[in-house]
């Protein structure tokens, strides 16, 4: 699995990104969908994005997961003072130790690019969201000068174009799939839903 380079898991647990994330990206990558009562973030990070949910969603749980150790322990400082609002788990978001239908909306945040078989990311986060449920989020596209910063950074990489990003949305029978283009076409935001009337499994 791709490891995140030192320098860009330092710049993700910073002081200034943390803020950032919490205040503005998050909002960006929610794209004004509604949480629900039970989310889930996959790849969460540092645990600004998860933070910042249960501050302004006073009754939301949030499962926040990442499979980097280190990332785990940041995340879960972040969100301590939450009690059991949050939970912070160790998981790799190709096998999601979650059941069925478990979450209202999965949020996914410049994390599929880490991942060389992201088609099995996303197909876990439609498979854990109840039917009616949300995926949303963002991450960056493949594209020369993204592939040359993660090259650089050491790591092994296989991005993902827009065009297939909504294709894999599609094929995993999602619905009201939005794949909207930002950054000069270097990143896109995502959302899709678990058809309403969708069997668990
Ligand atoms: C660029 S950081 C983004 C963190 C956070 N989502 C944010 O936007 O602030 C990418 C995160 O994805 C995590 N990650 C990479 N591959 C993963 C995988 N297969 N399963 C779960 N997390 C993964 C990394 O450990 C890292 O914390």
């Amino acid at each position: 699995m791709p490891e995140m380079h030192a320098a860009a898991r330092s710049f993700c647990t910073g002081r200034a990104y943390r803020a950032l994330a919490g205040r503005w990206m998050l909002p960006w990558a929610l794209q004004g969908l509604d949480p629900g009562d039970h989310v889930l973030e996959i790849g969460a990070g540092s645990g600004a994005m998860a933070a910042q949910l249960l501050r302004a969603h006073p009754r939301l749980r949030v499962a926040v997961t990442d499979y980097d150790p280190g990332m785990v322990a940041t995340a879960a400082r972040s969100v301590a003072g939450f009690g059991d609002r949050a939970s912070v788990q160790e998981a790799d978001a190709g096998a999601l130790p979650f059941a069925d239908g478990s979450f209202d909306l999965v949020l996914s945040c410049a994390m599929l690019h880490h991942v060389l078989h992201w088609e099995n990311a996303l197909g876990e986060a439609a498979r854990v969201l109840r039917p009616g449920g949300y995926l949303a989020g963002y991450d960056v596209l493949d594209s020369p000068p993204m592939r040359l910063l993660h090259l650089a950074e050491g790591g092994q990489v296989r991005m993902m174009r827009a065009g297939q990003l909504d294709v894999e949305l599609r094929r995993l029978q999602l619905t009201e799939i939005r794949v909207r283009r930002s950054a000069a076409g270097l990143v896109a935001r995502f959302s899709a839903r678990k058809h309403p009337g969708a069997c668990h499994g």
